[in-house]
């Protein structure tokens, strides 16, 4: 019996030490099953490539080379047939049968790695996840010499869930460059996004060159550099030169498409019309029903519109083309013919959000065009243009797909819905058997605060990652076929340059990811952020930015009973701690540790905090005015 014992004492000991060898394994977006085994493949210094069919496996072939050439500092050779490869990719129907286009087989050995795949997506992907098993040196700019090259031993079964698996870059209300967008899309492929969906007109900037139309691009790509609170900023003089933005040309898009293409991405289009359409009646006033357009400037940022009495707002300039101008359905043509011949994608996205109908109710031929059409109100106008646009698409060999404003006043009968003010109009759409694309401001916004607005760049909501990573893109009750998936949004009013597009786009993008892509079961809020800091680190290896906000406390103001000010400080991660001060020092993990709601002293200013984790700082240094959290009590009541 104590013989028994002592074999299996050390049975469980050499079992453990196997377990906590393992290193942890953080695959963003989470792959359907996965199998690790002990041990690990190392990679030799010459790394051999079987590609049975080099073209079409171009695309994986050439991330891998790039990356163990730059950064590991390997020999890289590509082969047909070779048995003594340590990487073999591998396209086959007949092997797997149920990946689909875009799923893989991943099996690392401990002598090689083989991924197996139906498409040429599918290889790429399995590349993506095989990236992310490598150390985090594999994404330096630079070679590395001193690390081991170890992929663990392991079987990884993949597929998405979703195939719209979509990311919003707003290129029109700060102008983003043609290498931007490319960097985006390369961010973006990393977590097996297939779809981006660029807003590239608004009242900022039109920023695609349309042949015969040439002021969008001389007029409306062009306004005033302003910098600080977009929305609030002063009204441009007329001796400001306009000389900040600019646009891509048709040449640029064929580029971008081109690129993205490569990268498995599709290029969706977004001309957003009737509304925010300012820099197209700046350039073309005739196109507005208001006579004083030829007046207007392109937005600089300052206040245009007046939302204090909700949606639809109330405009202050008219944004809007007008529905009830020949002219406008006659340039939305020229305007399609061309998207629809640089976008080799099926949708054509044409906006329709947060039309102002103000300008509309006080012009006369709109008024005739009601009497005319037997339309009721400005929803059926907004929707008789919207039909008479589907129509358009539709003529280009197009699909149709606006924001979840066109249910209003009718539908389009066959266009899909972006639903974006919340799951709503989404779950409407698909009971009507409508194609739909899920982005809730809820879950999906990622021009949102993801913290505190004390420390964040300020912007009217909030959405933290772990309201993110609840994104769940099929609601209950609705016909799995309608939901084509989801996308998260980064709309650029306050993004002002790359670096900070990437501040707000991970790691939310991460969640998003998830959402899209894993099993639905397979969601783990604590094992989801252990990866993420996990990828944390490998994004400072590829000096790429991302918001530490996660680690940032959640202030919560309240009053005790006896009316004294009350001060919770909440956390999105339970391993941390937070350690403040109320007398202007800066705390560190000396200082008082936070465990109960905080008093503050009489005279106290300002509350600073900081977050740790063991005896590492992860937060930020915050300095909270003591007054900022009394208005807050304040605004609550
Ligand atoms: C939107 O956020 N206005 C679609």
């Amino acid at each position: 019996m104590k013989k028994t014992a002592t074999i299996l004492g050390i049975f469980i000991c050499l079992f453990s030490t196997a377990q906590t060898n393992k290193k942890q394994i953080s695959i963003i977006p989470e792959p359907v099953s996965l199998k690790q085994g002990v041990g690990n493949f190392t990679l030799p210094s010459s790394v051999i490539i079987e590609a049975s069919s080099p073209n079409e496996m171009k695309q994986s072939i050439d991330v891998l080379t790039e990356r163990l050439t730059n950064a590991a500092g390997k020999k890289v050779s590509i082969k047909n047939n070779a048995p003594e490869a340590s990487i073999r990719l591998v396209l086959s129907v007949k092997q797997e049968g149920s990946l689909g286009k875009e799923g893989y087989h991943l099996s690392v050995v401990s002598d090689n790695i083989t991924i197996t795949a139906e498409q040429p997506a599918g290889l790429f992907y399995g590349v993506q996840t095989l990236l992310q098993l490598l150390p985090k040196e594999i994404e330096s700019k630079t070679t590395l010499s001193n690390i081991k090259w170890e992929i663990p031993i392991i079987e990884i079964m993949d597929k998405p869930r979703f195939g719209w698996r979509g990311l919003m870059f707003d290129v029109a209300r700060h102008f983003f460059t043609k290498a931007d967008v490319k960097l985006f899309i390369d961010d973006m492929v990393r977590y097996k996004y297939n779809l981006l969906h660029l807003h590239l007109t608004d009242d900022e900037g039109w920023r695609i060159e349309i042949k015969g139309l040439p002021k969008l691009t001389e007029v409306g790509a062009w306004n005033v550099k302003k910098i600080g609170n977009f929305g609030t900023f002063s009204v441009p003089t007329p001796d400001e030169p306009r000389d900040f933005g600019g646009f891509y040309t048709q040449e640029d898009i064929k580029e971008l498409v081109k690129y993205a293409k490569d990268r498995f991405v599709d290029i969706l289009p977004e001309i957003d019309v009737p509304g925010h359409s300012l820099a197209a009646v700046v350039s073309y006033p005739e196109l507005s029903c208001t006579p004083e357009a030829n007046t207007y400037r392109v937005r600089s940022g300052e206040e245009i519109m007046d939302w204090s009495h909700g949606a639809p707002p109330i405009a202050l300039v008219d944004n809007t083309l007008c529905p009830a101008n020949e002219k406008v359905y006659e340039f939305l043509d020229k305007v399609m013919t061309q998207v629809a011949q640089l976008f080799p994608f099926e949708y054509i996205h044409v906006g329709g959000d947060e039309c102002p109908k103000n300008y509309w109710e006080k012009t006369a031929a709109i008024k005739e065009l009601m009497q005319k059409e037997g339309l009721k109100n400005m929803e059926e106008v907004q929707s008789y243009f919207e039909k008479r646009l589907e129509k358009i698409v539709e003529s280009k060999g197009k699909k149709f797909m606006g924001w979840d404003e066109i249910l209003e006043g009718g539908l389009a009968p066959s266009a899909a819905v972006m639903s974006w003010r919340g799951m709503k109009g989404g779950i409407e759409a698909a009971k009507m058997k409508h194609d739909v694309v899920m982005s809730p401001t809820t879950h999906a916004y990622i021009d949102y605060m993801q913290g505190d607005p004390i420390i964040e760049p300020k912007i009217y909501a909030s959405l933290r990652l772990n309201k993110s990573y609840e994104f769940e893109p099929l609601p209950d009750g609705v016909d799995a076929k309608y939901i084509k998936g989801g996308q998260a949004n980064l709309w650029s009013e306050q993004v002002y340059n790359m670096r900070h597009a990437q501040y707000m786009t991970w790691p939310r993008g991460f969640a998003i990811a998830e959402a899209l892509w894993s099993p639905k079961n397979k969601r783990n809020w604590n094992y989801f952020f252990s990866k993420v800091e996990d990828h944390f680190e490998r994004f400072d290896v590829a000096d790429k930015k991302y918001a530490p906000s996660v680690y940032d406390p959640i202030f919560t103001a309240g009053l005790t009973a006896d009316k004294q000010l009350k001060i919770e400080l909440g956390k999105e991660v339970e391993a941390l701690d937070i350690y403040y001060s109320f007398d202007n020092s800066f705390p560190d993990r000396f200082y008082p540790k936070y465990t109960v709601a905080l008093i503050p002293p009489k005279d106290a200013t300002t509350l600073k905090v900081i977050t740790y984790k063991g005896n590492k700082p992860v937060g930020r240094m915050i300095a909270m005015p003591i007054a900022e959290l009394k208005s807050r009590v304040e605004k609550k009541k």
